[in-house]
């Protein structure tokens, strides 16, 4: 099984690389923020309170889920465009501090990469500690400035200043929770994205991944 694992913050290019550099490795995609994401959407169908510990842990150890390229699947309804909306990004981060969540989603993680015999794995801990034994690790990222341009022109709703602040008070959650927070995984390549096309960046990656293979 070989992964190659790429955690980072919002907005540092995680995933339109990790999507490109598993089509030119001929690997499979995990794109794990949409699992946390997922989890989020259902908790508020379900009329849990993201903020509830307990409740939150039982939807995300009974709910049905589906993440690949195609889409996201809750409980069989297509959530691909609500997980990416406001209302769930603004409370996924107190839901991926939920160690019930994360210890859940964990186990999900190492069952995909189980039957895909690997992958390119994108997160916040996949290096540090879901995958600590990758192949490769990754650790990409880019000026705060960049990183909410970036996510303001992903999103049609949204003006610039809104989101440099609700990705900063993302980070600051994603970065200083008690369970397996975002860090610089140990052994991993930082890369800074600033002033790099994407496809300079996969190149770079895939040119990491070979020489290690
Ligand atoms: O990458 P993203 O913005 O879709 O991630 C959504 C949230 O999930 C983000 O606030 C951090 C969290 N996350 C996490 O805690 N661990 C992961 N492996 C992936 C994402």
């Amino acid at each position: 099984m070989r992964v190659i694992a790429i955690d980072g913050p919002a907005g540092s290019g995680k995933s339109t690389v990790g999507r490109q550099l598993a089509a030119r490795l001929e690997l499979t995609y995990l794109d794990t923020g949409a699992m946390y994401r997922a989890v989020t959407f259902a908790a508020m169908r379900r009329g849990v309170d993201p903020s509830d510990e307990g409740p939150v842990a039982v939807v995300a150890r009974d709910m049905d889920l589906s993440v690949d390229e195609s889409g996201v699947m809750v409980d069989g309804v297509d959530a691909t465009l609500e997980i990416r909306g406001s209302e769930v990004s603004r409370a996924v981060s107190q839901v991926a501090a939920n160690p019930g969540v994360r210890e859940e989603m964990r186990t999900r993680q190492r069952v995909w990469a189980a039957e895909h015999g690997g992958g390119v794995i994108e997160g916040r801990d996949i290096g540090s500690v879901g995958f600590p034994e990758a192949a490769l690790k990754v650790y990409l990222t880019a000026d705060p400035e960049v990183r909410a341009a970036r996510r303001a022109k992903e999103l049609t709703d949204a003006d610039y200043d809104q989101v440099a602040a609700d990705i900063a008070a993302r980070d600051a959650q994603d970065s200083s929770r008690a369970d397996s927070p975002l860090v610089e995984p140990d052994g991993a390549v930082t890369v800074d994205t600033t002033g790099l096309g994407i496809a300079a960046v996969v190149e770079l990656i895939a040119g990491l991944v070979e020489e290690r293979s």
